[in-house]
């Protein structure tokens, strides 16, 4: 069996895509170990969620930090690290990080459409809502250093109720996001 990969998880709020992520790596259906959780908000939920699980956590924002990249890179190389992915990260990383590791984001859409900068969480729901689209789903992407623009690696599609609403479709997205990105990871570390 291959060593394990380390990955970083980048997250500013829940990090709802770490459970999943979690959990298969402790079913050993992800041969990775996650052995860090990087935070830019010192308030986010997912500080909590790296103490219950013991994984070490670092807020790294520029209330605190100087030199972001290089501290990221820091805490990175610490721990032999060179795949990161964003599980609701809100902060645009530079080209130096973005060129520097392999890093996989989940977008709430069917990329191209309805992707960029401002696109994000509800504002992504209620423009699907608002144009009457059929369709929406998720996009498994390569980060580069332009928004919601790498490689795709994996889509799901959902159908939209006739009385659908950004609520119900946000519920449905993270639900179909926390089964894509293990299958995802699995894409990627083949
Ligand atoms: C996910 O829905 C994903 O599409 C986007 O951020 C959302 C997760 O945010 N990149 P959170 O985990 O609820 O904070």
């Amino acid at each position: 069996m291959k060593t394990k990969q380390n990955i970083a998880i980048f997250a500013s709020y829940n990090g709802s895509n770490l459970d999943p992520i979690y959990k298969a790596c402790i079913n050993n259906d992800l041969n990775i170990s996650i052995s860090t959780i990087i935070t830019n908000n010192s308030d986010a939920k997912v500080i909590n969620k790296a103490k219950k699980l013991n994984i070490p956590y670092h807020i790294i924002n520029d209330k605190n930090t100087k030199d972001i990249d290089k501290k990221i890179i820091e805490v990175l190389e610490a721990t032999d690290c060179n795949m990161i992915v964003l599980a609701g990260y809100m902060k645009k990383l530079s080209a130096t990080i973005t060129q520097k590791y392999k890093i996989i984001n989940s977008h709430p859409s069917l990329l191209p459409k309805y992707g960029g900068a401002g696109m994000y969480g509800k504002f992504v729901h209620h423009a699907v809502i608002n144009n009457k689209e059929e369709y929406s789903g998720i996009t498994i992407h390569y980060v580069n250093d332009k928004y919601d623009d790498g490689e795709i690696i994996l889509q799901k599609k959902l159908k939209l109720k006739e009385n659908e609403t950004a609520q119900s479709l946000e519920e449905k997205i993270k639900e179909l996001e926390s089964k894509t990105i293990v299958k995802a990871l699995q894409v990627c570390l083949k």
